[in-house]
């Protein structure tokens, strides 16, 4: 384990560019090293936070606690069978280069999710999602330390009750695991997802008529960087709002107040509402209070200009919750995670 150092700085640990402190920090590289935290009176004593890429948190206030950033790396095949691969990796390898891993190995399944920031072991506990796929779609497993019982617990899909931006790592387990890896079952003969949003076009664009996971993978990125603000050049946490999901009799009575209500039928009786839409509409697109404000292209998207604080962020979007709830009725719920609320 790397020592525990005090008063850290978290501006370079999360897209947000908060400015905000840890109490205590450290990194684990291995269970070993997990083991000989948990032993730790600092450990012990305070309320502590994981962090991964720090892609999916806005950071309130400084974190009076410890934070334990992952650094549990490594790839490998421990699985093979005639359709399939079953490919781990640990919880602190870069997401997006996973992907591009697989990709290069002729594996399918993640080619939708390239360019999602973050590492995998923040990918099951909002089980993320991108262009008709989530990764519930090739999850096999996954080990996660549990903190009290000082064991290590094997997950399969059924046990993380993935849904729409959930697991249960969000609400019965919130705050009791340490993710350690994650292992996805992908196939060798892959089945291209091109139905859903622009990919189809996209590949049309480049010309491609035979398309493989590479150019479903490069068409993807493609649109991604056209439609979402990079981190590096302005900070955000991508959605800032989930989609909200509503019945069929909500959705028809919107319809008859709002014409050009922007949804799609989820399942049988319900629909989802795209939340940048709703956003748009009450007017909150492309502005700006201070360094905090709504991207000029993606109003489901929250930004910081440079010095915007974590309670100022807050608080834009509780102002836009509550427009949101009165114009529409609508009630929006935060995907990213509140850290300090
Ligand atoms: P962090 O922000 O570090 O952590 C997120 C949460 O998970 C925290 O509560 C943290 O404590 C917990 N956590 C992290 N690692 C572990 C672990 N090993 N064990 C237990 N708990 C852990 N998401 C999507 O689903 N789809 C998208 O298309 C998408 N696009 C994005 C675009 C942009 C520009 C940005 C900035 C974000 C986007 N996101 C998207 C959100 C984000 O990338 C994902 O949620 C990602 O999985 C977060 O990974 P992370 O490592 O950065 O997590
Ligand atoms: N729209 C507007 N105004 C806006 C933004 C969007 O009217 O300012 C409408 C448009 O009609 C557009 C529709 O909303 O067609 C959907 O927008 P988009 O395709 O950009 O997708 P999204 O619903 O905003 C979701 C995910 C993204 C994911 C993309 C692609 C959620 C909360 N967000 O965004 O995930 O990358 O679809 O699958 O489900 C994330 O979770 O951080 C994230 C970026």
């Amino acid at each position: 384990m790397s020592e525990i150092s005090a008063n850290a700085s978290l501006h370079p640990y999360n897209t947000f560019g908060m400015h905000a402190n840890a109490r205590w920090f450290t990194r684990v590289r291995s269970l070993e090293d997990v083991q000989v935290l948990v032993a730790t009176e600092i450990f012990n004593q305070n309320e502590r936070l994981i962090l991964g890429g720090g892609s999916n948190m806005l950071l309130i206030q400084h974190f009076d606690g410890l934070v334990i950033k992952n650094e549990l790396y490594g790839i490998e095949v421990v699985r093979e069978d005639a359709d399939a691969v079953y490919v781990r990796a640990g919880a602190g390898e870069n997401w997006h280069a996973f992907v591009q891993h697989t990709i290069a190995q002729g594996w399918g399944g993640l080619e939708n999710l390239s360019l999602i920031p973050g590492n995998v072991g923040a990918a099951p506990m909002q089980n993320i999602g991108a262009y008709g796929v989530e990764i519930k779609d090739c999850f096999h497993t996954l080990e996660a330390f549990h903190w009290q019982q000082k064991e290590v617990h094997t997950f399969d899909a059924a046990a993380c009750q993935f849904g729409y931006r959930e697991s249960v790592f969000k609400h019965a387990a919130k705050n009791q695991y340490l993710i350690l890896n994650v292992t996805f079952r992908l196939l060798k003969n892959p089945t291209l997802n091109i139905s859903y949003g622009a990919i189809a076009k996209e590949l049309e664009t480049m010309q491609v008529v035979q398309p493989t996971i590479r150019d479903v993978s490069n068409a993807v990125m493609h649109i991604r960087q056209s439609k979402l603000p990079d981190p590096k050049q302005i900070g955000n946490a991508g959605s800032f709002f989930k989609n909200p999901v509503v019945g069929a009799e909500k959705h028809a009575a919107l319809l008859a107040e709002f014409s050009n209500l922007v949804a799609y039928k989820n399942s049988d009786t319900e629909f989802k509402l795209a939340a940048g839409w709703l956003i748009e509409q009450c007017g909150w697109k492309g502005q700006r209070f201070g360094d905090a404000g709504v991207h000029k292209d993606q109003a489901l998207v929250l930004v910081n200009y440079g010095n915007a604080s974590g309670k100022e962020i807050f608080d834009l979007s509780q102002r836009i919750l509550d427009s949101v709830q009165e114009k529409f009725g609508v009630l929006l719920e935060r995907e990213v995670n509140m850290i300090g609320l």
